[in-house]
Parts: structure tokens; sequence; C-alpha cells
């Protein structure tokens, strides 16, 4: 018997007065995944970025995020992150954005919607890329490493880089690499981007007092924590016309990290930069030194008391982190303060879950996204 849900409804994200607004064709989003496959160090799509997110999109679910793309070089985790930055050759730039062109319409020939995930790793990037046979850590400036920033000058682990503190100019820099990331997204024609402020990187390290304690505007109370945030945002809303998203992680897991107030409050002032449409909600990345109690729905109370603080606001709410049964994503969705599932892992496994999931609460085929090639495999 069929189950009722939503999770097959569509939503719709709010958009910019006199722009259309954006339907996804369902309540299940593929979660940004790097796939360190940048094999030029250019930043460039390769044919694999092309295949994997066209079969995300395939498989049913409504928006492919694409992983964290590097608003500049130092921004990057590994030099296998994909980019998005002006280069000092125009025509390298124009190759940027044609190989994102290129993702966009592979993730758009299935009927999803295409975000990326517009980044800057921080005291976090220059790290070798984590697949078998490479090094861990921070790859040294003689490997090809480089010198990495954030809000201070201290490593946030043993293994990682040497921050050089950003100055105001450095964050304007920062700021500016944003918003033209966001117009080259805009050029290759994706329909979302989402703002990177989770997992440790260098919003998050403003944002975290574990990471943060610059005397300056930019470190002095709660609100100077998010001032980037805020100057992101706007400078992104003033070069790209769809909606805007933005990753947070809710908690550090120590009583000493950012309290859920302030990630609150930090949606809300983003919010009135820039009109945020989506905040989608998971936590941790500042290394602390236990573990994470990392289990099915960890990370959905923050969401849920996220969703419930913005309850009056236009803006999806989605959770993430370990969603991986249909009738749990079901539930989920259903919940009054959550709008939206974010998957990451069981999709690199299981790319037609979506479509899988449709069928296990009961949904007939012709209900869902299958793609037509494809009809006759349901
Ligand atoms: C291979 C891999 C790469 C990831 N890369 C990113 C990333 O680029 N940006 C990001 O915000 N999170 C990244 N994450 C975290 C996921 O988006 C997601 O939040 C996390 O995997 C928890 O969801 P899951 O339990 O459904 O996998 C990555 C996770 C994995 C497994």
């Amino acid at each position: 018997m069929a189950v009722m849900t939503t999770l097959f409804e569509p939503l719709t994200f709010r958009t910019q007065p006199g722009i259309p607004a954006l339907e996804a064709r369902n309540r299940i989003f593929v979660a940004p995944m790097c796939m360190y496959s940048a094999t030029g160090q250019d930043g460039q799509v390769q044919p694999f970025h092309i295949q994997h997110y066209g079969t995300l999109a395939a498989g049913g679910a409504s928006l492919v995020l694409v992983e964290a793309t590097a608003v500049n070089p130092v921004g990057r985790i590994s030099p296998a992150d994909l980019g998005l930055w002006e280069c000092e050759d125009p025509v390298a730039t124009a190759a940027l954005v044609e190989g994102h062109r290129r993702l966009v319409d592979a993730i758009h020939a299935h009927g999803a919607l295409a975000g990326v995930q517009l980044a800057h790793a921080g005291a976090k990037a220059s790290t070798y890329p984590p697949h078998p046979g490479n090094g861990t850590g921070v790859m040294p400036l003689d490997q090809g490493g480089w010198t990495v920033v954030g809000p201070g000058d201290t490593p946030l682990a043993a293994n990682l880089g040497l921050p050089q503190p950003l100055t105001s100019d450095g964050i304007r820099g920062v700021v500016a690499d944003f918003a033209r990331a966001a117009e080259l997204a805009e050029a290759a024609g994706y329909d979302i981007v989402q703002i990177h402020g989770a997992h440790g990187y260098l919003l998050h390290e403003f944002l975290s007092p574990l990471t943060n304690t610059r005397t300056d505007g930019y470190g002095d109370s709660p609100a100077s924590r998010y001032r980037i945030h805020c100057e992101v945002a706007a400078a992104v809303r003033e070069t790209f016309t769809g909606p805007i998203g933005l990753r947070v992680s809710a908690s550090d897991w120590v009583p000493e990290g950012v309290s859920l107030e302030t990630v609150i409050d930090c949606v809300r002032a983003v919010d009135d930069a820039c009109a945020l449409a989506w905040v989608d909600v998971s936590s941790g990345g500042i290394p602390i030194d236990q573990p994470i109690p990392a289990a099915k729905n960890y990370q959905v109370p923050f969401a849920q008391a996220i969703g419930a603080a913005l309850a009056e606001e236009d803006i999806v709410v989605s959770a993430v982190g370990m969603i991986t049964d249909p009738h749990q994503a079901a539930i989920l969705v259903d919940d009054d303060h959550i709008d939206a599932v974010s998957l990451g892992r069981v999709l690199l496994r299981e790319p037609t879950w979506p479509i899988h999931a449709g069928m296990t609460l009961g949904l007939h085929p012709s209900e869902l996204p299958i793609p037509p090639q494809y009809e006759r495999g349901w």
C-alpha cells in the first residue's frame, strides 16, 4: 500500500522578484561530495564529473548539488578540487565555465536542478586528495601544496597547514572571489548556488569560537564572527540571480564551540543579506578531541531547531547525515520544520535510490522520475 508522504511532492525555492520560481521535482537532494578528480590541478571539470553527476540526476534526485568548488586556488581542499575562478588567461576562465556548462547540461538532461557549492577551504586547504595511495594531511609546498589562510594563525590540527591570518583586504578579496565564482556559475547555467559555511572550512572557521579569536570586527562578537558570511552572501546576491543556499555546521560538538543560537542568528543575517532560499543543516568539521556521535538522524534535531526558528520565513530547510532508508526520509520531510533531505554516501552506493525509495513507498513507476531510456528497467 502506498505510504502518504510529501517526499515526492514538488518543492519551490523562492527567487528574486521578477524571476520565475524554481521548482524541484521532489524533496531528495544530492549532498555535495568532493570527488577530487580535477586531474589537471587547474580546477577543470573532467569526463568523470559529467558521467558521475549525470548518473546521479538520472537516479531521480531533484537537485544535484555539485561538490565543493573552490572560489580561488588557495581555497582548494586539494589540488584535485573543481574550481570556478578568474584565471589570468581569459581563455582558461572560459574553459572552466564551459566545463561546468557541460556538467549542468548533463544534470538538466535528466530533469534535475543543477546546483554548485561554492567553497573556500581556509586552514583546511592544501591537503592530499584522500584517494588510496596518496599521503594524508597537509601537502607540503615542495610537493605542490600552498600557504593556507584562515581567521587566525593556529593550525586546526597537527597534520594541517599553518594558516596566514586574513587581513581585512584579504577578506575583501575572498568576498570578491565568491561573487566572481557565482557570476561564473550563472554563466555556466547553474540554477542554485550554495555557500559552504560548514565542516571547518573558511566561513565556519570564522563563525566558531574554537578557531576565531580575532579582536577586530570579524571576531570580537558572535555577530562579527558571521560578518564574513553576510558580506559573501550580499556579494553573491549581486552576481547570481537564482536562489542562494547556505550550508551550516550547526554544532562543533563541544561546549566551547559555536552555539545553535549563533548559527540561527547567522542564518537570519545571511537571509537579510541575500534573501536566502535554502539552508542545509550539517555539523562538525573543526577537529576536536572526541568522536562525533554519528548515527541515524544524528543531525536532524539541528535541522528541526533551525526550521522551527525560520518557520515564518520562506526558506527551504534540509536535513542531512545518515539518512538511508525511504521510510526514514519520508518521516523527516513530513516533519513540520524539515522540507527536504540531502543524501550523500547512500547515493554513491546506489544512485537510483530516489526511484527505489518511491517504489518502496508504494508509488507507481509512472509517478517517479524514471528516465524514458530506462523505463523498461523498472
Ligand atoms: C566522498 C565525500 C565527499 C564529501 N564532500 C563534501 C563537500 O564537497 N562539501 C560538503 O559540504 N560536504 C561534503 N561531504 C559531506 C556530505 O555532503 C554529507 O554531509 C555527509 O556525507 C553526511 O551525509 P551521508 O550520511 O548521507 O553521507 C562529503 C562526504 C563524502 C562521503
